[in-house]
C-alpha cells in the first residue's frame, strides 16, 4: 500500500543530508515535499509533545532547536515502515551493534541519544499530524488504500 510519511534530517546530520538524500532515492522513495528550517523552542516542544517529562526531553529540545533541519515528506509502499527500517534503532550504539548499514548508524552520534541523524513517523496517525506540522498550508490527496 502506498503512504506518506515524514522524514527528518536532525542538526547533526544536516550536513550530511546529500548522502542521506541518497539513500531515500537509492531506497526508492518520492521526495513530495521538502523544507529546510530552524524550529523554535515552542515548534520542537509541540512536535515532541508526546516526550513532555521524559527524562531526555529538555536536552532533545536543546538539540532539535540548536540547527536547520531538512523536513521532507516522502511517499512510497508501506512508507512508514520501510523508512523506519531504513533508520534503524532509535539508539545509535544498538544501531550500530543491529544495522550497521542503517542511516542512524552511519551518521547518528553513537554517544548522545538525542543525536540519532534522523527522524520517521512511527505510524499513520503521527505521520499525518508530523506532515501537516511542517506544511500546514499543504492539500495532499488522499492516497488509493489507507493514508
Ligand atoms: P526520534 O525518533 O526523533 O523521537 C524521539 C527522539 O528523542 C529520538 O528520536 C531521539 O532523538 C531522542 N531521544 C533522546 N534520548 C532518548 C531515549 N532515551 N529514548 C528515546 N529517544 C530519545
Amino acid at each position: 500500500k502506498i503512504q506518506r510519511t515524514l522524514a527528518m534530517i536532525k542538526p547533526d546530520a544536516i550536513d550530511n543530508s546529500p548522502d542521506i538524500e541518497k539513500v531515500i532515492m537509492d531506497e526508492g522513495f518520492t521526495v513530495v515535499e521538502r523544507r529546510r528550517v530552524r524550529l523554535t523552542r515552542p515548534e520542537a516542544e509541540e512536535f515532541y509533545g508526546e516526550h513532555r517529562g521524559k527524562s531526555f526531553y529538555s536536552s532533545l529540545i536543546e538539540y532539535m532547536t540548536s540547527g536547520e533541519v531538512l523536513a521532507l515528506i516522502l511517499a512510497g509502499d508501506d512508507a512508514i515502515t520501510h523508512w523506519r527500517k531504513v533508520l534503524g534503532p532509535t539508539q545509535v550504539s544498538r544501531a550500530r551493534e543491529e544495522a550497521p548499514e542503517s542511516i542512524r548508524a552511519r551518521f547518528g552520534d553513537p554517544d548522545n541519544d538525542s543525536n540519532n541523524a534522523v527522524h520517521g513517523s512511527d505510524s499513520v496517525t503521527s505521520a499525518q499530524r508530523e506532515i501537516k506540522f511542517f506544511f500546514p498550508d499543504l492539500t495532499l490527496e488522499p492516497v488509493l488504500t489507507g493514508e
